[in-house]
């Protein structure tokens, strides 16, 4: 069983990933619409996975007796100045999330849920990942600046990225 205060912590990180989901998803419609495809391909692999992180909370909760709800959202943003605003909005909004992801994990080890904090541990590696990724990306927006061929290079590298495997998705 879930304790009351931990199932709605989590169903509010269920709202949050689903947020990042459609945030990413709201920044590849932006770079398609920019004529970078490749860069529009990295965000919709982006919006999966953060589907896949908010249904592993969903699945979560619900393995422990708790219930899944479903909130409404803020409508995420639509324009950035650049393609390079896009990334740094996204190292930023990621900084957040890993923000929420460590107030759960001090949640569940007030509350003694070692379940909980067991799980929150791939999301810990995964934060770490995900900022690292983005950073990468920044680090050659600073090299490149704002060039168009570097922009057509950096593009046609981000397209390369490798979609969400089959045994990752969000159907169990
Ligand atoms: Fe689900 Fe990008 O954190």
């Amino acid at each position: 069983m879930m304790m009351p205060e931990i199932e709605q912590a989590f169903n509010r990180q269920v709202n949050a990933e689903t947020y990042s989901a459609f945030l990413y998803l709201s920044m590849s419609t932006f770079l398609e619409s920019k004529g970078l495809r490749g860069m529009a391909s990295w965000m919709r692999i982006q919006f999966d996975e953060e589907m896949v992180h908010a249904m592993k909370f969903i699945d979560f909760i619900n393995e422990r007796g708790g219930r899944a709800l479903l909130g409404a959202m803020e409508a995420p943003p639509t324009e950035w100045d650049s393609p390079r605003a896009v990334y740094e909005a996204a190292l930023e909004h990621e900084s957040k999330v890993t923000g929420l992801i460590n107030d759960l994990v001090d949640l569940a080890i007030k509350e003694k849920d070692h379940a909980a904090a067991t799980f929150l541990q791939w999301f810990v590696n995964e934060q770490v990942e995900e900022e690292s990724t983005v950073h990468d990306i920044l680090d050659k927006f600073a090299l490149g600046g704002d060039h168009p061929g570097f922009l057509y290079m950096l593009d046609a590298e981000l397209g390369q990225r490798a979609p969400v495997a089959a045994d990752e998705g969000i159907t169990p």
